[in-house]
């Protein structure tokens, strides 16, 4: 499912750091010396656009790692890149406005504070579409009914999805951490449980499915999920192996709604990893 495409350019291709080396291809504010039949020469600049300029500002700002796993070739590659970067941001504009956008980063680094709550959110019930561990869930409305369509995908193919933690409110995720680290101390407890603030929970878009354990991941809802959630808008948040970016260690259960789209865009041009995209669409929203 992770995206291929940077491990075939391998490492002899240019990253996207204005101060990594040039490549023959990177015409970058580089004069090109061109025979003229009179054997004249003329000397042309070919401009960078302030497009490609500002996603080589925004790359540089991003982690070692990321900018190890992601790289593009040349400018040609960064100007195909921000083609798809301005259909994201387009349907970015979509969203309603009375609440955070669907790419809202939220980590160790960015607090949403004790205020937050999504704007409408409705309740998960039972229903012949997907199972409910308990009775009190709910999501923000594009993600419930994201999940109607990805369990309807999934009855299709003979698994009925079990539904197992929605939204948590700040007052929740406060009681669920202090828990945690009650019972494995604050160091483990930060590997699996986002303090308050800090967790897609509080959001309304994230799901945990089935038994919330790693053997989850091997079982056959388990593995359809996997394999179908991104066709459907749901996105691995805390994949095998990326603690270090994401703050979690792997958890299989745990998928979060951003959308077909930018699940695409996603698995093209970053690794498949969803922090790094998010990180990256926060910096450039940042980004004059
Ligand atoms: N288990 C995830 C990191 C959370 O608490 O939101
Ligand atoms: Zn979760």
């Amino acid at each position: 499912m992770r995206c291929s495409r940077v491990l075939i350019i391998g490492a002899s291709l240019l990253m996207l750091n204005p101060f990594s080396a040039c490549s023959k291809s990177n015409t970058k504010n580089v004069p090109e010396t061109k025979a003229l039949p009179e054997n004249k020469t003329v000397t042309q600049v070919k401009a960078v656009s302030p497009e490609v300029k500002k996603a080589k500002l925004v790359y540089s700002k991003m982690s070692g790692r990321f900018k190890n796993d992601i790289q593009f070739k040349d400018d040609a590659e960064i100007e195909s890149f921000i083609a798809d970067l301005n259909e994201i941001l387009e349907e970015e504009k979509t969203f309603p406005e009375n609440d955070v956008s669907l790419f809202y980063l939220i980590d160790k680094k960015h607090n949403i504070g004790s205020d937050y709550v999504p704007a409408e959110l409705i309740p998960v019930k039972q229903c012949s579409l997907f199972n409910v561990s308990r009775n009190d869930l709910s999501l923000r409305k594009e993600a419930y009914d994201a999940l109607k369509v990805l369990s309807e995908a999934a009855l299709a193919d003979g698994i009925k999805l079990m539904v197992s933690s929605t939204y948590r409110s700040y007052t929740y995720q406060t009681g669920l951490f202090n828990r945690y680290v009650a019972q494995d101390g604050v160091e483990l407890a930060e590997r699996y449980s986002a303090r308050p603030g800090t967790s897609q929970h509080q959001l309304g878009v994230a799901v945990d499915f089935g038994s919330i354990t790693d053997d989850w991941g091997d079982t056959k809802m388990g593995k359809w999920v996997y394999e179908n959630a991104a066709k459907y808008g749901w996105s691995l948040s805390f994949p095998r192996e990326y603690e270090d970016v994401t703050g979690y260690m792997w958890e299989c259960w745990h998928f979060r709604y951003i959308g077909v789209k930018a699940c695409r865009f996603q698995e093209k041009w970053f690794n498949n990893i969803q922090q790094y995209m998010l990180e990256f669409i926060n910096e450039w929203n940042l980004t004059e």
